[in-house]
């Protein structure tokens, strides 16, 4: 999936990839705002990983996100040598969640899984108008989501769904310690202001990964998280797939 290209213009840009993949000895991977040749891209010879990947990856859009999972998987495996629950800000349908559950079995580790969602889009209170246009998601039947969200994390008693709106949810349910951080909420104020709660809340060693921290169309996001981060003495490992990534020390 590629954005923000006219018709015209898409089609411009798909025979030159075309080109591409056809000119490059060994083919060309490119989803997803993301385009190399020359790789490996050995996350595609783990059987349990694309197992799980496949398993949850429904529409095409999901598809795409192959190696956005592939760092989430690696964090997440990483995780699990550190103190600490897993936590998503950002959940949706689940996809990402769903995706790493099964690939830790996490019905058999003695940690939780605390995913948070308004599931019903981007709040007024923690957004602006422009980001909820950009992600419109007044097309959502949010009872129906949750429960389908529900659904979907059902055969794990230890992964716990909050509905309300972050930052205010972590006021009823919180961990004390955190290994894993996903924060993809699309939102600016909404990502500082659950970094600002959940930052030292995280172990030493603990990942974090920031969702929308390398896109062009997310400036702002990029500025105020790296200024943040610079404040608190870390620095963001930025990835070709537009997430950001720390190592908690
Ligand atoms: C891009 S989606 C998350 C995608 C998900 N991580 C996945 O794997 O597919 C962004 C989500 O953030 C949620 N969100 C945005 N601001 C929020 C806030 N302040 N509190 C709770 N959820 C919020 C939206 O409801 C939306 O479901």
């Amino acid at each position: 999936m590629f954005y923000g290209l006219s018709l015209e213009n898409k089609v411009k840009f798909l025979q030159a990839l075309k080109s591409i993949a056809e000119t490059y000895p060994g083919g060309m991977y490119a989803q997803d705002m993301l385009i190399c040749v020359g790789k490996n891209i050995a996350f595609r010879s783990d059987e349990k990983f694309m197992a799980s990947f496949d398993a949850h990856a429904n529409s095409d859009q999901e598809k795409s996100l192959l190696w956005r999972l592939h760092v989430l998987a690696w964090a997440g495996l990483n995780a699990l040598h550190v103190e600490g629950d897993f936590v998503e800000c950002g959940v949706l349908r689940g996809f990402s969640s769903a995706v790493l559950c099964q690939f830790l079995e996490f019905d058999k580790l003695s940690r939780e899984f605390l995913l948070y969602d308004t599931f019903s889009g981007l709040p007024e209170e923690t957004s602006t108008e422009a980001e909820r246009k950009n992600w419109d998601y007044t097309m959502l039947d949010s009872d129906k989501l949750y429960q389908e969200v529900c659904q979907i994390f059902s055969p794990y008693s230890n992964v716990n769904i909050i509905k309300g709106i972050v930052p205010q949810s972590f006021e009823n349910t919180v961990p004390d310690k955190i290994a894993y951080l996903h924060i993809d909420m699309n939102s600016e104020a909404a990502e500082m202001m659950a970094l600002d709660h959940l930052f030292d809340r995280v172990s030493p060693g603990g990942l974090i990964v920031l969702d929308d921290y390398g896109w062009i169309s997310n400036v702002n996001q990029t500025i105020a998280e790296s200024k943040f981060m610079q404040e608190h003495q870390h620095a963001i490992l930025e990835l070709p797939t537009g997430q950001g990534l720390i190592l908690k020390h």
